[in-house]
């Protein structure tokens, strides 16, 4: 069995030295079968990015602030997202089937914020992800939390349900209130969740090493958003993470909880997309608000 001092002095990352992946344009997917890359050419566009709109988290903390009406407040923004990240309750009930947006269905669910929340179990079957047409499902991994066996176990379930059918499978790495979110963290995470078979992850940034997190990490990894921060930093965050090798964003509440949500969006879009400098980004955030100062 490998010891733990090749994790702890891991440091050849090859950084600066893309990974290859023939005859597709994202990352690790060049030998899945024709399903899944169709699926996930829906999530990310041909510069192999993606801008995903993360609203599911009524799924453990009820009606959070800015998804009260996620009718008036989030379908407006659909046409800004590559992807939406969302329960199949509200995809269901709210979002309109017209929609071209890809959908990546939250799969795994239990515990309320009243409990621990990493007693995880898979919450939907993947015949549901093929009825509603979905090109990725999205299970949460706590690495380190009381039930990480459990979590991990429902990752694999789905990966194999996922292999089934055609389904690339979204890897979440949540990280508890005592655990630190440096890059040895989110690198072991990241890496566990796509040597465990996930086609694609999804983690925080961190300040220092992200390049590293992503190098070490063979499938896109997809920055999280979080808590709101202030315009600049969320846009600073962004663009540092795509600079440093991360494949998209997917932001809930720096986008929704905004002044103008809608300018948001667009800004962020700018940074993913067209590699639009903080600063630049921040400009059509202010510019498309009419001036919002949050
Ligand atoms: C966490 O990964 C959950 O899926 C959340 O409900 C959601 O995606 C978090 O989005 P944000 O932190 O950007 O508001």
């Amino acid at each position: 069995m490998a010891d733990l001092e090749g994790s702890v002095v891991a440091k050849d990352y090859g950084i600066g030295r893309a990974q290859k992946t023939p005859g597709f344009h994202i990352k690790g997917a060049g030998q899945l079968d024709y399903g899944m890359r169709h699926r996930l050419s829906r999530i990310f566009r041909e510069d192999g990015k993606t801008v995903m709109l993360a609203f599911d988290h009524g799924y453990f903390q009820g009606p959070t602030s800015g998804l009260e009406r996620v009718d008036l407040s989030i379908v407006p923004l659909a046409p800004y997202a590559d992807a939406l990240m969302a329960t199949r309750g509200i995809i269901r009930s709210v979002v309109p089937a017209s929609n071209n947006n890809a959908l990546v269905l939250r799969a795994s669910g239990g515990p309320s914020i009243l409990k621990d929340l990493s007693n995880e179990r898979l919450a939907m079957d993947i015949e549901d992800a093929v009825r509603i047409d979905a090109a990725a499902v999205a299970v949460q991994v706590f690495i380190g939390g009381e039930h990480e066996t459990q979590s991990i176990q429902n990752l694999t379930t789905m990966v194999d349900e996922g292999l089934r059918v055609g389904i690339p499978v979204l890897g979440v790495t949540a990280v508890g209130k005592e655990l630190v979110r440096d890059s040895r963290y989110l690198g072991l995470s990241t890496r566990i969740i796509a040597e465990l078979g996930a086609q694609l992850v999804k983690t925080y940034f961190c300040e220092e090493g992200f390049e590293e997190v992503t190098a070490g990490c063979p499938v896109p990894i997809i920055m999280a958003g979080g808590k709101k921060l202030p315009v600049t930093d969320a846009l600073t965050m962004a663009h540092k993470a795509m600079d440093q090798g991360a494949a998209g964003v997917d932001m809930g509440r720096n986008i929704f909880q905004r002044q103008s949500p809608e300018a948001m969006i667009r800004a962020v879009n700018a940074v993913v997309h067209a590699g639009a400098p903080p600063a630049e980004a921040e400009k059509i955030y202010r510019d498309l608000s009419g001036g919002a100062q949050d």
